[in-house]
């Protein structure tokens, strides 16, 4: 089949790549010129892991490939996919201007039918506009042609993207039950990924765009309540990750999204708890939980900021800090709303010079801050800790969870370590001579 993808960003290009290599043949359009002529030669832009190699096999049979020409683009595809972005405005809702100028173009384009599936995270009542859109150009052509407007949300996992988009756990599929040929077209495009079981979940338009945000809320609130509940285990002394262990042995409950750390970030949770606070206020309807989660997840953010000053008793002006982890998760490159941005600017506000590593997030730490006087991007994380007074550990990945504990000790100049992220046990952290602070346990537990 022809699939037009227009956004190639972390949902478009890895969509795009599991389409064609399950056999369509995929056009991909994006605005930014540079990305386009970095993908036709086979590099991309961002750190996902498997997908470089998946996107150079499909160049190479010629399946794929990239153009910024959006009259090519929606031209070719009997599907064109909307993945766009959708960043918060102002007001916390989602800006939908990427989106409806993909519509726009769409309206002005076709020439024959079209599937139309949005893949961007949207309110509900945007395939109306986007329908609109798209039929606005239609009769200021004089045109009268069909097409469909689905709601497709994605549900990939940065980090893991490649996998999700190949081994989805559902396919939610929003389109009217009247689109019979439209439904059956939908069907056969996710076949190759129902292999085992039907994924596809078809349902009504507004009830596919609520349940991506709906999803991506309720994750959100599992990390919340255990960050406040760590919090009030620090006050009562008790150790979040026992508590962890106990409440994720219920089935009911499970072990997923109730780790706590230091806050959740990127750049999905942030603005969709916020666009979904937005679309409730319209309705006159206030999301009371919802506003607890995201200001728990503000405050959280600063809670390694807090145990630093509490382990220098208040005074670390001048002080060089060893910050293991920029991206907001291990396994990306991205940096979208990550806590780590919140902890470097409270930093330097109080005169910290930090040393930091990231695995993969170092070349976009140094697209966003430039030469920043009080940042060393370090190439290892041995590197980071050369004079620093402390360690601060920000982001999980899988090499900071063993490291050589005697060689930290003996380069920092206090046996500090901060961990936003609970990765070490601290009693055999203070039988190795260290000061830990994890979230809701460890030191954190004895300064309350
Ligand atoms: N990143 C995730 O983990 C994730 C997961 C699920 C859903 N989503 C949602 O998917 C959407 C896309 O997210 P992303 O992270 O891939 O975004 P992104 O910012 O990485 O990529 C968006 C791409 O769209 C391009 N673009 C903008 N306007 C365009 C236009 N008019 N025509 C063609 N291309 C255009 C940009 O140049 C960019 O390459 C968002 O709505 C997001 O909320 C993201």
């Amino acid at each position: 089949m022809k699939v037009s993808i227009f956004g190639v960003g972390y949902v478009g290009l890895v969509q795009a790549v599991v389409l064609a290599d399950v056999g369509n043949n995929v056009l991909c359009v994006d605005v930014d010129a540079a990305k386009v002529a970095a993908l036709n030669a086979g590099e991309v832009p961002i750190f996902e892991p498997g997908l470089e190699a998946l996107l150079q096999k499909n160049l190479d049979e010629k399946r794929i490939s990239f153009t910024t020409d959006a009259a090519a683009g929606v031209d070719y595809g009997e599907f064109i996919f909307i993945a766009v972005g959708t960043p918060p405005d102002e007001d916390g809702s989602a800006d939908l201007t990427h989106v409806l100028n993909v519509a726009d173009k769409i309206g002005r384009y076709m020439t024959d039918s079209k599937i139309i599936l949005d893949k961007s995270t949207v309110p509900v009542g945007t395939a109306t506009q986007v329908r609109n859109a798209i039929q606005a150009q239609l009769t200021s052509r004089n045109l009268t042609l069909n097409f469909t407007v689905a709601s497709n949300p994605e549900f990939l996992k940065e980090g893991a993207a490649v996998n999700d988009c190949m081994r989805p756990e559902r396919i939610i599929i929003g389109i009217e039950d009247t689109q019979t040929t439209a439904i059956a077209a939908i069907r056969e495009l996710y076949e190759p990924f129902s292999r085992n079981h039907e994924k596809v979940i078809f349902m009504d338009v507004k009830s596919a765009e609520l349940t991506k945000y709906a999803a991506n809320c309720m994750l959100a609130t599992k990390i919340s309540f255990m960050n406040e509940i760590a919090s009030l285990a620090e006050l009562l002394g008790a150790d979040i990750e026992m508590v962890r262990k106990g409440i994720g042995s219920d089935s009911r409950i499970g072990y997923h999204f109730i780790y706590p750390g230091c806050g959740y970030g990127g750049s999905c949770f942030p603005k969709d708890v916020k666009a979904l606070i937005n679309t409730a206020q319209k309705s006159d309807f206030p999301l009371h939980i919802l506003k607890a989660v995201e200001k728990v997840n503000e405050a959280q953010k600063l809670k390694p900021y807090q145990h630093l000053l509490t382990a220098f008793n208040g005074d670390i002006s001048g002080k060089t800090i060893a910050l293991w982890g920029l991206a907001f998760k291990p396994n990306t490159d991205d940096m979208r709303d990550a806590p780590s941005r919140v902890l470097l600017q409270a930093l330097w506000d109080q005169g910290v010079t930090v040393q930091a590593f990231d695995p993969e997030a170092l070349k976009e730490a140094q697209r966003i801050f430039g030469m920043h006087p009080q940042l060393r991007l370090m190439g290892t994380k041995e590197a980071a800790l050369q004079g620093a007074d402390a360690l601060m550990i920000c982001t999980e990945w899988q090499q900071f969870r063993s490291p050589d504990f005697e060689l930290i000790r003996q380069t920092l100049t206090h046996p500090i370590i901060i961990d936003g992220r609970n990765l070490f046990d601290p009693a055999r952290m203070a039988s190795r001579g260290f000061k830990y602070f994890g979230i809701g346990r460890g030191e954190s537990l004895k300064h309350t």
